[in-house]
């Protein structure tokens, strides 16, 4: 066969280029390939910013020179020569030197979206997945097995919490001890040396919106000798939980990074090594689990990362002035951006600068009959928002927790981890004005009002 690949550019632009005659070349395009292939440890200690990273990530081209990245999508990859098969899966070539074996293990175009990911991260590494799901399920099974635990926070997604509480005890043997994240002593004293392997909790919790202690929290993990993990779902851009001391981070892509609500994906951000092993032939999770993104998938993410951060930048400025109006109507409003957070000025000291303090809020309306019905009123009358489970969206999504993504919960976990029956979690959106939005939701609480629903005890 002739030699028919070309290979994506790689910034600056050069005349498209041809893979070399023989697979195993060692020539210099090779070695810059690899160089940029994972942010190298340099670039990560230089990370300040998540939108400068992303901004100095490598730019690939596509195959005729096009500003974006050609679509890969093929399932599998030809070879010039029968031996480099044989090298490809002994791991002498792969993907750091343009190899690729086929697309349940590495694809350009994923691999492409993970280079991004692990900027915004500021990683070393990234892979992306068929979900948050998959992520999170994928880098707990690489890093703890069959009798080891997992020390975890109490709130955390509802499908999280059914994984540890009683997918991994059942199929698995892993168990975990959900801990109360901001009693430091409790999660020390729950750790158990040897055992525990993993120390996991969510920036931003779902949906009470707690702000975890990511150096101190991180600082008691690694005198433990557990990896922690964190999901950074509720704040990209907002938090960047390994520069403030985690080992790694977990996304569901299908939230605010997406912002389309129209597309589910994951992605696990850290160490090489640790994404190395999740690929690795024999032992790897994502190699032998195979929660794959599509590469035409990866390609619409990737064309969506350069504006994440003035998305994020509009859901947490909006959310600030919703919760400030919402909090001076008397209504029981919980945002990390208020002073009377009990972590406000916690995340104001681990925040990045300029992204604010998150696009969610929630209003505890104390039974779940009254949070139902505000819902109502505002969709179906006032059109404030959608009433829908997710996030991230650019139009208002609204559910009652307690009966939607925490129902996984039994009644004492919820009241554990704070999720009244009356909570509404609401993801401030940004599309129309914000006056024109907050009209409508001033409207639908002077139905409520009207109707004797809203008394403020
Ligand atoms: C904080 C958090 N993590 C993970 C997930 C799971 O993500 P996915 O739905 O993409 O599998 C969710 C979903 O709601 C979530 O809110």
């Amino acid at each position: 066969m002739a030699d028919t690949k070309s290979q994506g550019l790689v910034f600056p632009p050069a005349n498209s280029k041809k893979r070399a005659e023989h697979d195993d070349m060692d020539n210099n395009d090779y070695v810059a390939a690899k160089k940029s292939m994972l942010l190298s440890s340099a670039a990560a200690a230089a990370w300040e910013d998540p939108a400068a990273a992303l901004a100095s990530a490598r730019h690939e081209f596509g195959e005729h020179g096009g500003v974006n990245m050609s679509i890969e999508a093929s399932a599998t990859f030809t070879v010039m020569e029968p031996e480099t098969l044989r090298k490809m899966f002994s791991g002498e070539l792969g993907a750091d030197r343009d190899f690729f074996i086929y697309s349940r293990h590495f694809n350009p175009t994923v691999l492409n979206l993970s280079r991004q990911m692990a900027a915004l991260e500021g990683t070393e590494a990234a892979y992306c997945t068929s979900s948050g799901m998959s992520a999170i399920s994928s880098v707990l099974l690489q890093l703890v097995s069959s009798g080891e635990h997992i020390v975890a926070a109490r709130t955390v997604y509802g499908g999280t919490h059914a994984l540890m509480s009683h997918f991994f005890p059942r199929a698995c043997n892993i168990t975990t001890t959900f801990v109360d994240i901001s009693d430091l002593d409790m999660v020390r004293n729950a750790i158990e040396v040897g055992k525990t392997k993993v120390l996991y909790f969510e920036g931003m919790s779902n949906p009470t919106l707690t702000v975890a202690n990511i150096p101190e929290l991180s600082r008691i993990g690694h005198e433990k000798g557990v990896t922690v993990v964190v999901d950074n779902t509720f704040s990209p851009m907002v938090l960047s939980p390994v520069k403030l001391g985690a080992d790694v981070v977990v996304h569901s892509i299908s939230k605010f990074i997406s912002g389309g609500a129209d597309i589910i994906a994951g992605v696990v951000c850290g160490p090489a090594s640790l994404v190395n092993s999740m690929m690795d032939l024999h032992q790897g999770s994502l190699m032998i689990l195979g929660p794959t993104m599509n590469p035409k998938v990866a390609f619409e993410l990737a064309e969506r990362i350069p504006h994440l951060g003035l998305r994020m930048k509009e859901h947490c400025h909006r959310a600030m002035v919703y919760a400030r109006r919402m909090k001076k109507m008397g209504l029981k409003v919980i945002y990390p951006g208020l002073d009377d957070h009990p972590q406000h000025e916690l995340l104001k000291s681990m925040g990045n600068k300029d992204y604010g303090y998150g696009g969610l809020l929630c209003l505890d309306m104390g039974t779940e009959e009254r949070a139902n019905r505000l819902m109502n009123l505002l969709q179906n009358c006032t059109q404030f928002g959608f009433m829908a489970v997710s996030l991230g969206y650019y139009e208002t999504l609204m559910s009652c927790s307690g009966s939607s993504t925490s129902s996984e919960m039994n009644d004492e976990e919820k009241a554990l981890a704070g999720i009244s029956p009356g909570l509404v979690r609401m993801s401030i959106g940004y599309i129309g004005t914000l006056e024109q939005r907050w009209s409508q939701f001033e409207k639908a609480i002077s139905r409520m009002q009207d109707s004797g629903l809203l008394n403020n005890e």
